[in-house]
């Protein structure tokens, strides 16, 4: 006799580290073919030093796996989702500079400027932006030039004074004061880091040719769990080790950044991410199996130790 327990329909599983067992190589693999070392020797050094340095590769891995979600073939999108990281990379050697958060330490290593100086470092996140998108335009096979040209103006202004640059700029101008609403806040992390989330998602949807729709509910998922991904960064700057992040913990609070943690309190500010991913997964709901990636990342964004 079948219980009711057995109607209540239970997720399939799914298993996220054999997912990324097999996802994250691929990347490497694709990352280190796609900037080889050249003349002049320095920047080149430069850019694949910071590239090439381990990270979770979570912006490619979502962009590969939105492409699926609406059925593509993930390697349509593999050039994508290596500039994905490229101008995440970017952003990083950027933020570490004395003049941002100053910051010694990035993926375990030494950051970009400690290592190559800050003229350097700046030209190696100059020349990681440019050369992705000359990526995504040279190397993008068995996708229309209409899709491509759409992914790129996405990601561009993603990544722009509208997006992440812009999020970066008040994120700066935050600092030491103690009247930020929580307005700003978020503000600032759905533009610093929110919007390089949302891009990865869409541009994997837009390159697999998805619907309107079909973007606008990938859109909402990626706008939740990227700023519930940026709460977490929030949090572990407070409760993990600097050996764990990789990076120097603690800094928030020396540098008197405005995060989650200090304007709600780490437990309210877990329950927000929480609840932010838990609504991303109803979204992707009606994609079934084919999201089953997606929906997995998304509790991952949350269950991360770094
Ligand atoms: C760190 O990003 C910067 C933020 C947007 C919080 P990640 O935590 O994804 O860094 P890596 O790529 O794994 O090093
Ligand atoms: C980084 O935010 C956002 C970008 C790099 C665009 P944080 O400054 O909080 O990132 P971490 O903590 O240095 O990685
Ligand atoms: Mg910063
Ligand atoms: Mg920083
Ligand atoms: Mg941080």
């Amino acid at each position: 006799m079948t219980s009711n327990q057995d109607l209540i329909a239970t997720p399939t599983a799914f298993d996220l580290a054999a997912y990324l067992t097999d996802r994250q190589p691929r990347v490497e693999a694709a990352l280190d073919a796609s900037i080889r070392p050249a003349y002049p020797d320095t920047i080149y050094a430069a850019m694949r030093y910071s590239l090439l340095a381990g990270g979770k590769r979570l912006r490619p891995i979502l962009c590969l796996a939105s492409c699926e979600a609406v059925g593509g073939d993930p390697d349509l999108a593999l050039p994508m989702a290596c500039a994905l990281e490229m101008i995440h990379t970017m952003s990083l050697i950027h933020d570490d500079l004395p003049a941002m958060d100053n910051d010694d330490y990035r993926r375990g290593k030494l950051t970009n400027h400690k290592v190559y100086g800050d003229d350097i470092a700046i030209l190696a996140g100059d020349g990681l932006l440019a050369y992705a998108f000359e990526y995504i335009a040279t190397q993008t096979q068995g996708v229309s030039a209409d899709r491509v040209l759409k992914a790129i103006a996405h990601l561009a202004r993603a990544v722009g004074a509208n997006g992440l640059v812009g999020g970066q700029v008040v994120d700066l101008e935050s600092e030491g004061k103690s009247d930020i609403s929580i307005e700003t806040l978020i503000y600032i992390h759905n533009h610093k880091t929110g919007a390089l989330f949302q891009s990865s998602v869409v541009c994997g949807a837009i390159l697999a040719g998805a619907t309107t729709a079909e973007i606008e509910k990938l859109a909402k998922f990626a706008q939740n769990i990227g700023l519930a991904f940026q709460i977490i960064d929030d949090i572990l700057d407070i409760t993990a080790t600097g050996a764990e992040l990789g990076k120097t913990a603690g800094k928030d609070v020396e540098a008197q950044k405005a995060t989650y943690p200090k304007l709600w309190g780490l437990a309210e500010s877990r329950h927000q991410a929480d609840k932010l991913v838990a609504e991303a997964k109803t979204i992707l709901a009606e994609f079934g199996d084919r999201a089953l990636p997606l929906q997995a990342l998304a509790d991952y964004i949350t269950d991360r130790k770094n």
